[in-house]
């Protein structure tokens, strides 16, 4: 019989109690929903609502069924509707009347919020670790490899040389970001909505703030019909992780074409790659792929939230039984992403070499060029004009800038000498950034030991 069925006459449809089912789903949640309602039985008790041997008596039947569930002695039964529906009845069927009396100031839209809201804390939680992980990974091969100079792109164009260290360190910026945006949402969402009830708050005297305090909450929510209604964090978690999961998305891409022949810039180690059923030769770069490709089911995660919320009336409606599936779904997909990524950063190596090499090709010293120019006295913009023309004279002949005979530099600059051939070495090139947050040696050294600071604060 079902718990709520006092105003039926009939019984619900078959394919009703299957479509209305969540436990499925939901019944992950079986932690945080005994937590909670160990919490608010505590709480029952100390207001008088519960004697202590009442609450004795709960609180030792809700303990069974944790380890029940944990020792895989509960079958979840669709007619069991949801997780709290099913706990409540295990804990009736176990301890007799006095398990009615927990559910007492309390609703089930509270409760679903009160634990979704303690499951996601602990996720984010988790998130942030791994966040750190990938960041102390990428801040070591950064620190092990200051020396080595790549091709840096716009367009995927040879643009200008930059260090390794100074590339992996973008990402570890863009990482950090995460990183804090995690820690934001989580005090955003570390506040309490038990005992909010249906909707409107309860009838009896409860403790909010002792409730809080023993779920281990920042503060209570205002507001009752808010809080129920409320699934902000949610979305602002998952939002959080599309955002995160882009930025691996492209690293991913990056490690794809890097690892290509094509670019042979990295080498991914045989833990991190898989072959073919046919090409005897292939080693693939799956793992950076899959990354990649669940960056669209975690888009999707967000979406479907967002839309889910749209134009809902306050306070609870079923539609909102759906954010389970969307949430658990992206913080899934987000972690083990996070946790590859780490892994397949340390075990891989660089081509130094080839990334070397690839600097020499494509110009990608004409900026430099070009702006030495500049300290003879011509405007940039013609400065700029010359160097194209000396680059099309250089295609023309199969020659790089360094090729070009100084006579061919004076029939431009006058003045110019034989320095102008250390101005186009890929070395000077990479130091002769000045900027703060530059690629040159003291500039990404800086980046490295606030980095190692940063990393040791947390
Ligand atoms: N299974 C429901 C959910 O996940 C629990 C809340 C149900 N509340 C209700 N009033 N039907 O949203």
């Amino acid at each position: 019989m079902k718990l709520w069925s006092g105003r039926f006459k009939e019984n619900t449809n078959e394919l009703m109690d299957l479509f209305n089912a969540s436990i499925d789903i939901d019944s992950r949640l079986y932690k945080e929903d005994i937590e909670g309602s160990l919490a608010h039985s505590q709480m029952l008790s100390k207001i008088g609502i519960l004697t202590s041997d009442e609450y004795k008596q709960i609180e030792n039947g809700l303990i069974e069924i944790l380890s029940d569930i944990e020792n895989n002695r509960v079958e979840f039964k669709v007619t069991d509707e949801d997780i709290h529906m099913c706990i409540e009845s295990l804990l009736i069927e176990k301890i007799g009347v006095v398990g009615k009396k927990l559910h007492t100031a309390r609703s089930r839209n509270d409760q679903v919020a009160v634990d979704l809201r303690l499951y996601v804390k602990k996720e984010v939680k988790k998130i942030m670790l791994l966040t750190l992980q990938l960041m102390e990974a990428l801040y070591q091969k950064a620190n092990d490899n200051v020396e080595v100079i790549m091709p840096g792109y716009t367009h995927l164009q040879r643009a200008q040389p930059i260090r390794l260290s100074f590339y992996l360190m973008a990402y570890f910026s863009m990482l950090k970001r995460d990183y804090i945006r995690f820690s934001n949402a989580y005090q955003l969402m570390d506040s309490m909505p038990l005992g909010a009830g249906a909707l409107a708050g309860t009838g009896y005297e409860t403790d909010r703030e002792y409730l809080k305090e023993i779920l281990g909450f920042d503060s209570i929510m205002e507001n009752a019909l808010d809080a129920v209604s409320d699934r902000d964090y949610v979305i602002e978690t998952s939002s959080d992780i599309a955002l995160g999961m882009m930025h691996l998305s492209r690293l991913a891409e990056e490690i794809v074409i890097y690892s290509s022949k094509e670019f042979d810039f990295f080498a991914l180690s045989d833990q991190f790659s898989t072959g073919s059923s046919i090409m005897p030769q292939k080693k693939n770069p799956d793992a950076a792929e899959l990354i990649r490709g669940k960056t669209g089911s975690i888009y999707g995660n967000l979406i479907s939230l967002l839309v889910m919320m749209k134009g809902l009336p306050l306070a609870y409606n079923k539609d909102m039984q759906e954010d389970k599936k969307q949430i658990f779904e992206a913080t899934d997909n987000y972690k083990i992403s996070l946790e590859i990524m780490a892994k397949m950063i340390n075990t891989m190596t660089f081509k130094e070499d080839k990334m070397y090499m690839a600097t020499k090709e494509g110009f990608l010293n004409a900026t430099d060029l070009a702006d030495y120019l500049v300290s003879f006295g011509i405007p940039f913009r013609e400065s700029h004009e010359i160097v194209g023309n000396l680059v099309a004279f250089a295609i023309d002949n199969n020659l790089t800038l360094e090729d070009i005979s100084l006579d061919k530099y004076k029939e431009y600059v006058i003045d110019i000498d034989e320095k102008v051939y250390e101005i186009l070495d890929i070395k000077n090139c990479v130091e002769s950034k000045k900027s703060a947050g530059s690629t040159n040696k003291k500039s990404v050294l800086k980046m490295l030991e606030n980095a190692s600071k940063w990393l040791e604060e947390k």
